[in-house]
């Protein structure tokens, strides 16, 4: 019985985590096992009503389970950063979810914005550090609001959170068994201290893993090659604000945020599966968002619960759905059906599929 805590959040988050639900039931009817949901009402609507980004025990609660799916954080009426760090960021630190996993695939059909591009050249996966880096809240303000004032943001690398991040990818690399060939994304001709510790812990790394090739690329050549020749990735290894922006460009090579899935990984703990998009308010509640995402991100949560097979029933009733040229576009309102006509079509092919 897999045990997993749900949070709809803002926006359209409750709207594609309901049909990521569907499909979740569709895959343990279908390949024969038990999970149980709970509810939990985190997100902008219960801070604005209570003044309270998580209640007192929350993330001991949360540890009780064994997966937690998140549809967005995110409110128009509170100011940026409030729900953020003291939700989404909140959970992957005390959580220590110090892998965020995003893959980068194109699907047949989804249309890419790169010229001479299909589905064989765009198959990648970032892990991104989720726990460190500029992330973590380091630094300050000096004489803040006055005209000399100073702003201090820290990146925090620590060789123990950089060496497993970079040991998990050359793990994940092995068992993907791809092309073999972890890339580090990094800017070692700049930020000579953070990289130059992320560069020796990943050369000894790779030492380890003689079936691995170890690349590396600056992050603007990153940026670069996603888009000229992202055939050249099989898994990219980053600190946590590059993974961050690497994988929004990720997401728009795969086809558009409506279809980019991600997983804040403790591989000894719970882990979170969320759509990496967002709330999207101005499409709330009009049934048009894509839950693609949503899906995908069940689909990744499954394989993290060991349900493999129920994990590729979900990516082959996606990809069917797909080859038959049933969803018109990955973009809101244009994919030629509601939100919740793709969760039931999805989970249709899902139950077919026995
Ligand atoms: C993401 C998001 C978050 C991040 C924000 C909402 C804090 O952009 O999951 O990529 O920066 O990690
Ligand atoms: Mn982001």
């Amino acid at each position: 019985m897999h045990k997993i805590a749900v949070i709809p959040g803002d926006g359209t988050g409750p709207e594609v985590v309901a049909e990521g639900l569907k499909v979740l039931e569709a895959a343990a009817d279908t390949a024969g096992f038990d999970f149980d949901t709970a509810n939990f009402n985190y997100g902008g609507d219960r801070f604005i009503d209570t003044g309270e980004t998580l209640p007192e025990g929350a993330l001991d609660e949360l540890k009780e389970y064994d997966a937690v799916f998140l549809g967005a954080i995110g409110h128009p009426d509170v100011k940026p950063g409030i729900l953020e760090t003291g939700i989404l960021l909140k959970i992957r630190f005390a959580l220590d979810q110090y892998i965020n996993l995003r893959p980068i695939k194109l699907y047949p059909n989804v249309e890419c914005p790169l010229v001479d591009k299909g589905p064989e050249d765009i198959d990648l996966v970032v892990v991104r550090e989720n726990t460190e880096g500029l992330y973590v809240g380091s630094g300050g303000f000096l004489r803040k609001g006055t005209p000399n004032e100073v702003a201090v943001q820290e990146s925090i690398n620590t060789r123990m959170g950089v060496e497993r991040c970079i040991r998990y990818a050359f793990e994940y690399c092995r068992k993907r068994d791809r092309d073999k060939k972890v890339t580090l994304c990094g800017k070692t001709n700049v930020l000579t201290y953070a990289f130059d510790l992320w560069e020796r812990a990943f050369n000894e790394v790779a030492e380890e893993y003689p079936d691995i090739s170890a690349d590396y690329a600056h992050v603007d050549a990153t940026c670069m090659w996603f888009v000229k020749n992202p055939e050249w990735f099989d898994v990219v290894v980053t600190d946590n604000m590059f993974g961050d922006i690497i994988t929004d460009l990720g997401a728009m090579i795969q086809g558009g945020m409506g279809i980019a899935a991600g997983g804040n990984i403790n591989p000894d703990g719970t882990s979170m599966f969320e759509p990496i998009g967002g709330s999207a308010p101005k499409y709330t509640g009009k049934n048009v968002i894509n839950p693609l995402a949503a899906i995908s991100s069940v689909q990744m949560m499954l394989e993290f619960l060991g349900e493999d097979k129920a994990g590729k029933l979900v990516e082959d009733a996606i990809v069917r759905a797909l080859s038959e040229g049933k969803i018109k576009s990955m973009s809101a309102g244009k994919m030629g059906m509601g939100t919740s006509d793709v969760g039931d079509l999805i989970s249709g092919y899902v139950r077919e599929s026995k």
